[in-house]
C-alpha cells in the first residue's frame, strides 16, 4: 500500500487534502490522472448500468435532504458505530476491531491503558441550515445516495412511465464520520458511491437478487480484474444491515487482506415502507397490467464505493517487472496494467527528437487523435525513460515519431503490457486504438 500511495501522490493521482496545512484526516484530492481515472470508473458503471440496462434510469438527487428523510430510512438510530477510548493515551476504537483479549481485559491495544465503557457513534455528519443553530435546523449530510433514490421513486415511475422491474442508478458523494480512517482512501470520510436500486415484485426478489449478484460478478470480470483478487462474502445474521433480508459483499484482496468492494443487499420493502410511514404519501406501485393490482416493491440494491473502486483498480493495475539485467534501478520498470477503457491517458504521441520538424509532426498527429481517445503528448527526455514514465501512468499505447514517419508517414505503436513495438501507417491508427481496446484482454 505505501508503494501504491507514493506512486498515487508522485503521477497526480491522490493527494492528501489540504497538505499544506498538515493534512486534513478523512479526505483526499484527486489530481489530474486521478479524476481522469475517477470520470471513466464512474463512466464505465454509468454505461453498464444505464446505457446497457433497457429497465435502468438515472438520478442526481441532492446531498442535502430532508431531515426526516433519515429518521425514516432508521440512520438516526441505528447508524452508529460502537465506541471506546483509552483513558490513557486518547487513542479512539471500534469496539468490533479491537483484539479479543485486549477487550476482554478492557486494555488498550495500543498501550495498555484503561478503556472507556463502549457508546454509541453515530456516523452522520450533522449541520445546520439556515441562520439559526437550532433543532429545528438539523441538516445531515447524506451517508448514501439510496435514499434520494427511494424519495424519487415515484416522480421517476410518473414522469419516465416505468413499470416493475426497472431500476435506478446513481452517482454521488456521501459522507461518513468514520473513526478510523487508514489504509489511504479505503475508508473515508468523505467519499463517492454508485448505486442501483432496483424495484421487483415481492416474491421475485429472491430471483433477482441472484440475478444482480451474477451480473455485478460478471462486471468486474468484463473490467478485467483478476478474479482470483476477488470472492464472494455472505453476512451472517450479526452483520446484516437493520433493513436488509440477504446482504452478500464481493470482496477484493487489497494489500492489507480481503476487504469490502461492494455489497448486493435485498432491502426487501423497509425503506418505502418506512417512507410512507413518515411522509404519509402513498409508495405503494399501481400494475395497471394485473387489474391495478397495488404493492410496495422489494428493493435489490448494488452498492459499490467509486473510491474504493479506484483504490481496487490500482491495486489490481499495479505491477514491478524486471525489463532487463544491467545492475541498476533501470532492470525494473512500474506499470499501471489498467484497462484501456479505464486508463487516464489511452495513448501518448512522442516524438524521437524535438528537432527535424519532428515535434510538430508529432502534435499534428496528437491533435487528429484528440477528439476521440485521451491523449498525452511528451517530447522531453531520452525515448526510454518516457516510455517508463507513460508505464507508471498505466498509458496502454505511446505513439512514437521518427525521421521514417516523414518519408513514408508511418509511426511506431508500443504496447504497454508487451512493451512491443509494431510499424504502422499513421492513417490507420485511430482505426487500430479502437480495435485493441475492444479486443483488450490482460497481458496483451
Ligand atoms: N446503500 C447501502 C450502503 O451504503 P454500505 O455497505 O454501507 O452500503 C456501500 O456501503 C459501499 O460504499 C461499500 O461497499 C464501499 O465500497 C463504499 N463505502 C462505504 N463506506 C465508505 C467509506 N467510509 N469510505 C469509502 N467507501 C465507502
Amino acid at each position: 500500500m505505501e508503494k501504491i500511495t507514493s506512486l498515487a501522490k508522485r503521477r497526480g493521482f491522490v493527494f492528501q487534502s489540504s497538505e499544506i496545512y498538515g493534512g486534513q484526516g478523512g479526505a483526499w484530492d484527486y489530481g489530474p490522472l486521478g479524476i481522469e481515472l475517477k470520470n471513466r470508473i464512474a463512466g464505465a458503471w454509468w454505461k453498464e448500468m444505464t446505457r446497457l440496462c433497457d429497465d435502468i434510469v438515472g438520478l442526481d438527487a441532492a446531498i442535502l435532504m430532508h431531515p426526516r428523510t433519515w429518521e425514516a430510512s432508521g440512520h438516526v438510530e441505528n447508524f452508529t458505530d460502537p465506541l471506546v477510548d483509552c483513558k490513557k493515551c486518547k487513542s479512539r476504537f471500534r469496539e468490533d476491531q479491537i483484539p479479543e483479549e485486549s477487550l476482554a481485559a478492557r486494555k488498550c491495544p495500543d498501550c495498555g491503558g484503561e478503556l472507556t465503557d463502549t457508546r454509541k457513534f453515530n456516523l452522520m455528519f450533522k449541520s445546520h441550515i439556515g441562520a439559526a443553530e437550532d433543532s429545528a435546523n438539523v441538516i445531515y449530510l447524506r451517508p448514501e445516495t439510496a435514499q434520494g433514490i427511494f424519495v424519487n421513486y415515484k416522480n421517476v415511475i410518473q414522469s419516465n412511465r416505468m413499470k416493475i422491474p426497472f431500476g435506478i442508478a446513481q452517482i454521488g458523494k456521501a459522507f461518513r464520520n468514520e473513526i478510523v480512517t487508514k489504509n489511504f482512501i479505503f475508508r473515508t470520510c468523505e467519499f463517492e458511491q454508485m448505486e442501483m436500486q432496483f424495484f421487483v415484485k415481492p416474491g421475485s426478489d429472491e430471483q433477482w437478487f441472484d440475478e444482480w449478484r451474477r451480473r455485478r460478478w460478471a462486471y468486474y470480470e468484463k473490467m478485467g480484474v483478476k478474479m482470483d483478487s476477488l470472492r464472494w462474502h455472505r453476512h451472517g445474521a450479526d452483520e446484516l444491515a437493520h433493513y436488509a433480508k440477504d446482504a452478500y459483499d464481493i470482496q477484493y484482496l487489497f494489500p492489507m487482506g480481503w476487504r469490502e468492494l461492494e455489497g448486493v443487499h435485498n432491502r426487501t420493502d423497509y425503506d418505502l415502507k418506512r417512507h410512507t410511514e413518515y411522509s404519509g404519501k402513498d409508495m405503494q406501485y399501481i400494475d395497471q397490467d394485473a387489474g391495478s393490482e397495488r404493492y410496495i416493491p422489494y428493493i435489490i440494491e448494488t452498492s459499490a464505493g467509486l473510491t474504493r473502486t479506484l483504490l481496487m483498480i490500482l491495486c489490481d493495475a499495479y505491477d514491478e517487472e524486471k525489463v532487463a539485467d544491467k545492475g541498476n534501478d533501470d532492470d525494473w520498470r512500474t506499470v499501471l496494467r489498467f484497462h484501456p477503457s479505464l486508463a487516464p491517458i489511452t495513448v501518448a504521441v512522442l516524438p524521437l527528437m524535438k528537432k527535424d520538424g519532428l515535434a510538430e509532426l508529432a502534435r499534428d498527429i496528437r491533435g487528429e487523435l484528440q477528439e476521440d481517445f485521451a491523449t498525452d503528448y511528451d517530447q522531453g527526455g531520452a525515448i526510454g525513460r518516457r516510455y517508463r514514465r507513460q508505464d507508471e501512468a498505466g498509458t496502454p499505447f505511446c505513439v512514437t515519431v521518427d525521421y521514417q514517419t516523414k518519408e513514408d508517414g508511418t509511426v511506431t505503436l508500443r504496447f504497454r503490457d508487451s512493451m512491443e513495438q509494431e510499424r504502422i501507417p499513421r492513417a490507420e491508427l485511430a482505426a487500430r486504438l479502437r480495435q485493441e481496446i475492444k479486443a483488450y484482454k490482460r497481458g496483451r
